[in-house]
């Protein structure tokens, strides 16, 4: 737990602390030119401003693009990452961010051309902002941090939000002129338009490039990290052994593998410590919060509440009861006006107690993390016999992943899943 923090890992404490209108996420004052690389993005904002940036965000993930995203837009993009590069042994970690990283960058408004090359090096720059956004969890040097997401951020600008920005100006003006309106739907592009309609949220282009950098980190890294921790428990590297019967299922059924996902999130949370800031005197269940105090919120702790998520909380098992009131992801996307604005897209729909016992509709939304994980692990996935997965200790998360070393069928390998049975 951060140091002088206040703490609480309740269930319900949590969840009111994050709803509490005075705790703020804005933790780094600084402005960018003070060094602080995430100054002014979405997630940063507190009180009005930040639910004016939530509403023009949040029109880009209505249903129906969603819909679009994960029946028609993912499963293509996902078959030619996999066909390209899901043979004999692969980082997996790698291999689950280019493919995330197609999409994130679709919605994000950052052109690429497709290539493994481009796709590798948008996700260099995914995994330094990703350094950046887990600040206050980074074991060592956080000024040589932030200096190197600033680097990264202005090549960033420099290979792709800009040539990006020039494309959609000039749609934008050909859609103006009456011509061709072939302008995307994406972050970028909806900021042009606010500017060309007075609206200055985003004259400064330096922060449209920080928030276009955070939509691609946001859309791709914390999936990219699940997909992982997701195989980390099916392969049962935590001890359990090979969890055989459920490699099955999830290959055979799109809602086992989500409720794998969602019970890998409930287990590690991407965000295991979430972290607040009280703008004014404050009190969260009792406990008096002073101004200027920060608020450590165990997210971990709390998703493995006896009361909630049954008698073995701390066990790997998609099938538990739980009630219809509870999601089975717990904290791990947030509540209140930060929750995670990319949960359906990552994650689909929450599963509560009723639709684990009773199976969902038609228009349900399994989240493109179920796509991946059931995907790969029909492609025949296997742990690497020969290197272990390497965490990433650069942080105190213990959620994250260096490399996740597996194998695929074909390129000389021969998985038969033997090293899992
Ligand atoms: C496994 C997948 C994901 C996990 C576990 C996750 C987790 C979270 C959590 C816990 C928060 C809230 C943090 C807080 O309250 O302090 C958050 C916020 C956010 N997430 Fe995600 N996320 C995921 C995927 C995505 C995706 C696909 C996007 C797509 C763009 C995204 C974009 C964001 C943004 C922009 C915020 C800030 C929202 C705000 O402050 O209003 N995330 N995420």
């Amino acid at each position: 737990m951060s140091q002088d923090a206040i703490p609480f890992d309740e269930y319900e404490a949590v969840r009111k602390a994050l709803y509490q209108p005075a705790l703020s996420r804005t933790l780094d004052k600084r402005s960018f030119e003070e060094g602080n690389p995430r100054a002014g993005i979405l997630s940063l904002l507190h009180g009005n401003e930040h639910r004016e940036r939530r509403r023009l965000e949040n029109a880009l993930f209505r249903r129906q693009s969603l819909l679009e995203y994960e029946q028609v837009l993912f499963p293509k993009a996902l078959a030619e990452v996999l066909d390209r590069e899901a043979t004999g042994r692969v980082d997996l970690f790698s291999l689950a961010g280019s493919a995330s990283v197609v999409l994130a960058a679709r919605r994000a408004g950052v052109d690429h051309d497709g290539s493994p090359e481009q796709l590798a090096d948008l996700f260099e720059h995914v995994k330094q902002i990703a350094q950046a956004a887990a600040i206050h969890d980074i074991v060592g040097d956080r000024d040589r941090v932030q200096a190197e997401t600033i680097a990264s951020l202005a090549a960033f600008d420099r290979d792709y939000v800009t040539p990006s920005r020039r494309r959609r100006e000039a749609l934008l003006d050909a859609a103006e002129a009456g011509g061709t309106d072939d302008v995307p739907t994406d972050l970028l592009t909806a900021a042009l338009r606010r500017l060309r309609e007075g609206d200055d949220t985003f004259a400064d282009h330096a922060l449209l490039v920080r928030e276009v950098g955070l939509f691609l980190h946001g859309g791709s890294h914390t999936s990219a990290q699940t997909v992982c921790n997701v195989l980390y428990f099916l392969f049962g590297l935590d001890g359990a052994g090979p969890r055989t019967e459920w490699l099955d299922r999830v290959a055979a059924s799109r809602l086992d593998a989500q409720k794998c996902v969602h019970e890998t999130l409930r287990l590690i949370p991407t965000t295991p410590e979430i972290k607040r800031f009280a703008e004014e005197d404050a009190e969260v269940g009792g406990v008096p919060i002073p101004c200027g105090a920060t608020v450590a919120l165990d997210a971990r702790a709390a998703n493995r509440d006896p009361d909630l998520f049954g008698a073995d909380p701390d066990t790997f098992d998609p099938d538990r009861w739980i009630s219809d009131d509870v999601v089975l992801w717990g904290h791990s996307f947030g509540a209140g006006p930060h929750i995670c604005i990319g949960r359906s897209v990552a994650g689909g729909l929450p599963l509560s107690g009723a639709a684990l016992r009773d199976g969902v509709g038609e228009e349900h939304l399994y989240g493109l993390i179920a796509l991946m994980v059931q995907e790969v692990v029909a492609r025949g996935v296997r742990p690497d016999p020969e290197q272990a997965p390497e965490r990433d200790l650069r942080t105190s998360r213990g959620s994250r992943w260096l490399r996740f070393p597996v194998v695929f069928p074909g390129a000389g390998a021969e998985p038969t899943r033997a090293g899992i049975r």
